[in-house]
């Protein structure tokens, strides 16, 4: 229960690191309204701030990282912005594989991949298949990811053994449920981490953050400097958890 923190009478401080942080990368489009600027400057300025974070977090030993780039909403996007997304997820993934590669990251994808287009379904192939003997950092990506698409699926994968005879319904308890998602075999995020002032998950990890501690700052992404996460960090390792016991 202590998830790796520090039990203090009945209590759980959060300990001095999380072991999972999620980030939902906010507000690149305000960052660049304004400048003056069109929406896909923001973006690429959200890309630096992603890379900086994937690198502190490999230096300060966290165990995981996921960033939610991109949601099962985001394709009501104008068709312009949704394809200079596209073409910006996989113009980085391409060159960043050397230097993930070089920092030992291990780099996922989670989300309804095969509904990006081939192209960048390719490079995520080619980036996870490189990356998956790494060792440090593990770097899930959510790309076209939805919380409640992901337990659709999880029930649908779930139901068709059932119906099979390879499950009775008793045995599906949340271990099991939770095999079925795209963290399978990780962590749960500690810390969930929404810059850009909004105040709501809007559909990320619905099932793994049912105890993350939540960290809401007015920064926008493009602003979310390796100084801002330490402060993350700072307001974390100051919490109580207590998971639900006294
Ligand atoms: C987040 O920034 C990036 C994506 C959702 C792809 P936004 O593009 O949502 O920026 P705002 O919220 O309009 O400022
Ligand atoms: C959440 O941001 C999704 C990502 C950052 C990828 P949105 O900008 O899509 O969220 P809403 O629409 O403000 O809830
Ligand atoms: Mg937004």
């Amino acid at each position: 229960m202590a998830e790796g923190g520090e039990v203090r009478g009945n209590q759980v401080t959060a300990g001095r690191l999380p072991r999972h942080v999620a980030v939902i990368m906010d507000g690149n489009g305000r960052w660049a309204a304004q400048r003056g600027l069109p929406r896909h400057a923001g973006h690429q300025e959200g890309v630096k701030r992603a890379k900086e974070l994937v690198r502190a977090c490999g230096e300060k030993g966290i165990q995981v990282l996921t960033l939610f780039a991109f949601s099962t909403e985001n394709w009501r996007r104008p068709r312009e912005e949704v394809s200079f997304l596209m073409r910006l997820f996989e113009a980085n993934i391409r060159s960043e594989l050397s230097a993930l590669i070089e920092n030992n990251v291990v780099f996922r994808v989670i989300g309804r991949v095969e509904e990006l287009p081939a192209s960048l379904q390719e490079e995520v192939r080619r980036g996870e298949e490189a990356t998956a003997r790494n060792t440090g950092l593990v770097l899930n990506v959510a790309l076209n990811y939805g919380g409640r698409a992901e337990l659709v699926d999880a029930a649908r994968r779930l139901a068709t053994r059932v119906q099979a005879g390879e499950l009775q319904p008793e045995q599906i308890d949340e271990p099991l449920f939770a095999a079925q998602l795209y963290t399978a075999g990780l962590p749960d995020p500690d810390l969930v981490i929404r810059p850009s002032g909004e105040q709501r998950l809007s559909n990320f990890l619905l099932w793994q953050a049912a105890y993350a501690e939540l960290y809401l700052t007015p920064a926008l992404w493009p602003d979310f400097t390796v100084e801002e996460f330490d402060r993350a960090l700072a307001a974390y390792s100051s919490r109580k958890r207590r998971f639900g016991a006294l």
